[in-house]
């Protein structure tokens, strides 16, 4: 797009109508957002290290009482989650669109002999397989995806459970998806960043709908070189608590339980996700 279509555009963006998401299955994006993730300077691709550290111990103590199990991780990334819970004798699967974070995962599995499968590919369309003991979908990754969507991957997570088995979602609070829609929109230069490794000027502006609950973020990626304009657009559905409990039971889920974070108690510094537990109902 040129500049002349950015500053025509409309308003306010339709959710999910401009693009599903960031394109993070692109190659070269995926190569520069696994810098991001490895970096433990910051917690925006993946948390750092010794908080992955405390979620994976709740995981393992809390929601699996130390049983060993097979977990299939929606969006693993590069597998920090599914690293952690094989060591400790759980059999893992991870999957996720974004070339360089597999091909890490897989390195990492294989350099260190670890019970881990990943395989690459969209959780919209991929088959999961079957016999889980615990699915899970993290880091707020749920509510960007379109209500149809999500409840499609719902009923795709039903069927890969085993009877009585898990599903952990680690959701945004209905607060934290309104105040991102509402953050003052922005701009800076980059002289190499995310989205290309030559300096670009970056523009953000987000979007609260009420009535829907759905935020969405539009950024524009300006080439200082070219003055060619890349848009890319992300929206998020917000639910309230009780949202989250009828979707969950309407899709064939039971035992609908609330956390406050991945490590069971109150943690500040995740205070805009709550965790989601939820079982399998019997005969589904
Ligand atoms: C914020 S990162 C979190 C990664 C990992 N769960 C963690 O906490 O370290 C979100 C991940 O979701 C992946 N992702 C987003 N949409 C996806 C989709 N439709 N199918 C597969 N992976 C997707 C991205 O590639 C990215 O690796």
């Amino acid at each position: 797009m040129t500049i002349t279509d950015l500053i025509n555009r409309s308003m306010p963006p339709k959710p999910w109508d401009e693009g599903d998401n960031i394109p993070w299955d692109d190659p070269q994006l995926s190569e520069r957002m696994l810098q991001e993730h490895l970096c433990q300077d910051h917690d925006a691709a993946s948390r750092r290290f010794e908080k992955i550290d405390q979620h994976v111990d709740w995981i393992h103590q809390h929601l699996l009482s130390c049983q060993p199990t097979r977990i299939h991780d929606l969006c693993c990334g590069p597998g920090f989650y599914t690293s952690r819970l094989a060591r400790l004798g759980h059999e893992c699967v991870g999957i996720d669109y974004s070339p360089a974070s597999i091909r890490y995962a897989i390195a990492q599995a294989s350099e260190q002999n670890l019970s881990c499968r990943y395989y690459l590919g969209d959780i919209r369309g991929a088959d999961y397989g079957t016999n889980y003991g615990l699915a899970m979908l993290i880091f707020g990754e749920f509510n960007v995806f379109s209500p149809e969507d999500a409840k499609h991957i719902l009923k795709k997570i039903l069927a890969a459970l085993a009877q009585n088995g898990l599903l952990l979602l680690e959701a945004h609070t209905l607060a934290a998806v309104r105040k991102k829609g509402q953050e003052e929109n922005c701009w800076h230069c980059v002289d190499q960043g995310l989205f290309s490794d030559h300096p670009y000027l970056f523009l953000e502006e987000g979007f609260w709908e009420p009535q829907g609950k759905t935020t969405t973020k539009r950024y524009y990626i300006i080439d200082a070189r070219t003055g060619k304009v890349q848009r890319h657009a992300q929206s998020l559905q917000a639910y309230t608590k009780s949202e989250y409990r009828s979707i969950l039971e309407d899709h064939g889920f039971v035992h609908v339980e609330f956390f406050p974070s991945l490590i069971g108690e109150e943690d500040a510094s995740q205070s805009d996700l709550i965790a989601i537990v939820a079982a399998k109902e019997a005969g589904k």
